[in-house]
């Protein structure tokens, strides 16, 4: 499926501003993202990029500026409002959070148990498997997380995203402390995600050589502000300095690693 970027947005943000006391996070912060696109958001550690995905997501409230999801204005709503809208949202954090005191299944299963209230154990049950299944981790629901690797973890972070049947899924760098190889295999399934469910996929990563080969859109925050945004191509022609340099280190290292 082939987003229309020139539709109207899924989610947009206007002048959204987070200081915490002294120390201002996010300055005005414009973003249009188009519905059933993968949009990349890049840009240097602590520059605010986590903060954007928590405060569009009303799980830190912004001191200025507005949200709308769709038609909505997420700023204006009510927290249980709000509460019920984020069911439309899926996150997958950075570090894939999934509890350890609880089997895969158990921790894919809490979120239809607690935000939807189903009480059908084989419903669940299926829900879960079927989900297991498209992240091709069959036959894993009776394992605890601890007992799997890094990139399976990262996977069934991404099934708990999804278990809810979301309209947008954020990704916080969900290739963190990958090799080449199985950020490759999290890349792919953020492409299926979009083009197989078409969900809109909003993304943070580091990884600047994937986020060109799989965004429809990239927008690059520096301090707290967005200083470029557009297509793939439209970013390589950026004329930005801190863009250029961000961009010339990121492939460089990509090179050394290929040994070219
Ligand atoms: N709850 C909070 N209270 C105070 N400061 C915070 C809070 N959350 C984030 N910050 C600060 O906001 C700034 C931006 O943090 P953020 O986590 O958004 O950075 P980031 O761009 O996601 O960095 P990284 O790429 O390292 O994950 C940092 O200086 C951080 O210390
Ligand atoms: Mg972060």
């Amino acid at each position: 499926m082939k987003p229309d970027l020139s539709c109207k947005p899924i989610i947009r943000t206007w002048k959204l501003h987070k200081a915490f006391g002294p120390h201002e996070v996010l300055k005005a912060v414009n973003l249009d993202i188009p519905e059933t696109s993968i949009y990349v958001i890049i840009g240097q550690s602590g520059t605010g990029k986590s903060v954007l995905f928590k405060t569009i997501m009303g799980m830190i409230p912004p001191d200025g500026g507005k949200v709308w999801f769709r038609d909505t204005e997420l700023s204006a709503l009510s927290p249980d409002a709000l509460m019920a809208i984020r069911k439309s949202f899926g996150y997958a954090f950075q570090n894939a959070a999934l509890f350890d005191s609880m089997t895969v299944e158990e921790n894919l299963a809490f979120p239809l148990k607690e935000v939807l209230r189903l009480k059908d154990r084989e419903a669940i049950r299926q829900r879960v498997a079927e989900l297991l299944a498209w992240i091709e981790l069959p036959g894993i629901g009776s394992r605890r997380p601890d007992t799997l690797s890094g990139g399976m973890r990262k996977r069934v972070g991404v099934a708990r995203a999804l278990i809810l049947r979301p309209q947008v899924v954020f990704f916080d760098e969900p290739t963190t402390g990958l090799d080449p190889v199985l950020s490759e295999t999290i890349h792919k399934l953020v492409v299926r995600v979009r083009r197989e469910l078409g969900i809109t996929c909003v993304l943070i990563t580091h990884d600047i050589p994937a986020a060109f080969r799989i965004a429809d859109k990239i927008a690059f925050l520096d301090q707290g502000s967005i200083i470029a945004e557009g297509s793939p191509g439209e970013i390589a022609r950026s004329d930005h300095a801190l863009v250029q340099a961000f961009m010339r280190i990121s492939f460089a290292g990509r090179t050394r690693e290929r040994g070219l």
